[in-house]
């Protein structure tokens, strides 16, 4: 901790330059570890296939004193699984992998697909649609069914946009913020009380629905409180929604590199598991990730004091030239015949998802988003003029225009 950069706060710079921020450090200290104050706190970024390594090693970091409020209070919900550790972390994750990484996952991608399929009709002849909010429908419409969730088609657009509110206002102060603190409160009333109809008996729903699953868990032989199992049914809900921002990214590069479309449109499974991959790899979604050192540690010669941050980047390991030759290249053969491991390619987080906190919804968002990705490439549409620039410094990004777009 003994160089300038290292005593000036930077949560102002993050603020400004989003994305950018931790690669731009890491870069001007040689790809180190990078000291640096932020929120106030000592905190060292760090990044790279070790650097996961070493972040995902519960003896070295851990999550429920590093997460900032108004990110529990917006994207995660109070005492989520996001905020454990430990046992506690491993028990509720157990329900997670349970609910998530299964054969419902084809179940879940045949539902979206007929889901955008039901929409796609309805866009037909109209002046225009914006591609990310029916994403957001279609993908809500079918989670809800999946998990079980009795909503009208009526409900719908305001769930919805509650859902990509929380995402959208995490990261911000001001009124996307706000949006998001009321949409959080909202829907975490909605579905407690839909929680505990499950469980008295008013509210009827299949026995393997995600919402029977988690009415009836408990933990040291108590059943979650209701509005507790209300943000874990958000936490299954929400992200699966977010996919709208993935299937935008993939209109936005199909519409750049249009030679894509092809083998997307033939089906060609192998083509679209990598172009999905190249999608989460290639466009902002989740920055950096943040968690504490639970003791004085060492990383790659950095001394990391017991307190301090431990920032991963993510974004910054995602544009890797040493992992990712030509970063900046949208190229999805390079997941051709590539397998993923755990400490590579991390949109999602690394390490096992079964015992750390790597995200439980990657093989659902590959397949959402497979199945999104190939019917927009054969669905006959085209763009009119609009500005599809994404804004690196906004947090989450996505295409300005959120993709108009004309079906004749
Ligand atoms: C955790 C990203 C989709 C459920 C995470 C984490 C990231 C992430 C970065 C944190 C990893 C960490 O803290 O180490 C994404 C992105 C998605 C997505 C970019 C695409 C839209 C999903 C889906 C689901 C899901 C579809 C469920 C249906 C979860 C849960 C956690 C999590 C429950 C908490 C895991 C834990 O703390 O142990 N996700 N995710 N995510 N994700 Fe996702």
């Amino acid at each position: 901790m003994h160089d300038r950069m290292a005593n000036l706060d930077q949560t102002l710079v993050a603020g400004i330059k989003g994305y950018a921020w931790l690669p731009d450090l890491r870069r001007k200290h040689h790809d180190r570890p990078v000291p640096l104050r932020v929120l106030g706190q000592r905190a060292v970024a760090v990044c790279g296939p070790e650097a996961v390594r070493f972040f995902y090693d519960e003896s070295h970091v851990e999550r429920h004193t590093a997460l900032p409020h108004p990110v529990v209070a917006t994207l995660f919900g109070k005492n989520a699984v996001h905020t454990l550790d430990g046992a506690a972390h491993r028990h509720r994750k157990a329900l997670f992998v349970a609910l998530l990484m299964n054969d419902g996952i084809d179940v879940l991608a045949k539902l979206v697909g007929e889901s955008f399929d039901e929409a796609a009709e309805s866009w037909r002849g109209r002046s225009s649609v914006t591609l990310f909010d029916e994403a957001a429908l279609v993908i809500a419409r079918a989670v809800t069914r999946w998990a079980g969730i009795p909503v009208t088609d009526d409900e719908l657009p305001k769930l919805a946009a509650d859902l990509v509110a929380m995402v959208d206002g995490f990261a911000t102060p001001g009124p996307r913020h706000w949006r998001a603190l009321a949409a959080r409160r909202r829907r975490e009333r909605w579905l407690a009380a839909k929680i505990e109809g499950v469980r008295s008996g008013d509210v009827i729903a299949p026995a393997d629905a995600a919402i029977t699953t988690i009415a009836h868990y408990r933990e040291d032989g108590e059943p979650l409180e209701p509005r507790t199992a209300a943000v874990e049914l958000i936490n299954i809900l929400r992200p699966a929604t977010a996919v709208a921002w993935f299937l935008a990214f993939s209109a936005h590069a199909l519409d750049r590199w249009p030679q894509h479309r092809r083998p997307l449109r033939d089906g060609d499974d192998e083509f679209t598991a990598a172009f999905v991959h190249e999608v989460r790899r290639f466009y902002p979604f989740a920055p950096f990730l943040g968690g504490r050192a639970v003791e004085d540690l060492t990383f790659a010669g950095e001394r990391i004091p017991k307190g301090a941050l431990v920032l991963l980047d993510v974004y910054g390991q995602n544009h890797d030239n040493l992992l990712f030759p030509q970063p900046y290249e949208f190229r999805p053969e390079r997941f051709v015949d590539r397998p993923i491991g755990e400490f590579d390619l991390i949109p999602q987080g690394g390490g096992d998802p079964r015992t750390g906190h790597r995200c439980p919804g990657e093989q659902i968002t590959v397949a959402l988003l497979g199945t999104l990705a190939q019917r927009l490439a054969r669905l006959d549409y085209y763009l009119p003029p609009q500005d599809l620039s994404i804004n690196l410094s906004r947090i989450p990004a996505r295409p300005a225009s959120d993709v108009e777009i004309v079906v004749p």
